[in-house]
């Protein structure tokens, strides 16, 4: 079986997965996360699935320029048998299809230990800063590299 857009009946398991796989936080819904991305013109979220269990997701889009990737994540009763892998394969077969020349992602600084999975995948580290600035006021009240 591939990787596929969600169907509505599996939004409900990729949220607990995200949480699962410490993926969420206080300030950002992940439901209107998840269905900001369904619903999109440029954006979905992947996910594979075994014996009817959701156990691998990945959120990807692009913006006209370049793709993104948020939201990866194996059960972790499945992790390290290749599915982290095929997943962020089926995210940049996705761009490709759609014109995206170049896919990147973020890392909160507080999962270092994904970096060795992204080395393996030949995912660079970019000489770049990332800056963000909350658009809806009073929202919440985090700031740093953790906010993302
Ligand atoms: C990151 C994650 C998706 C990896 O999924 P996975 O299914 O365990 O990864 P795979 O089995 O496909 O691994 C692919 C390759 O990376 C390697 N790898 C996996 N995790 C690694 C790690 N932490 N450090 C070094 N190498 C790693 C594997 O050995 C494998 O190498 P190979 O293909 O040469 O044999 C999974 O650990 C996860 O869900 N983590 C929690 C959520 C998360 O942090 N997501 C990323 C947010 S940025």
């Amino acid at each position: 079986m591939n990787a596929r857009p969600l169907t509505k009946d599996q939004y409900d398991s990729a949220v607990s997965l995200w949480t699962t796989t410490g993926l969420t936080r206080p300030w950002n819904d992940p439901m209107d996360e998840l269905l900001r991305a369904m619903n999109g013109p440029t954006s979905t979220v992947l996910g594979y699935s075994l014996d009817g269990d959701l156990i691998a997701t990945a959120m990807v889009g692009h913006d006209g320029h370049r793709g993104w990737v948020y939201y990866l994540a194996v059960a972790p009763d499945r992790q390290e048998s290749g599915l982290g892998r095929l997943m962020m394969e089926a995210c940049e077969q996705w761009l490709i299809e759609r014109g995206a020349v170049k896919v990147q992602l973020m890392i909160r600084s507080d999962n270092s230990p994904v970096i060795g999975f992204y080395d393996q995948l030949g995912y660079e580290l970019s000489d770049v800063q990332v800056r963000a600035k909350w658009l809806k006021a009073g929202d919440h009240a985090h700031t740093g590299s953790a906010a993302l």
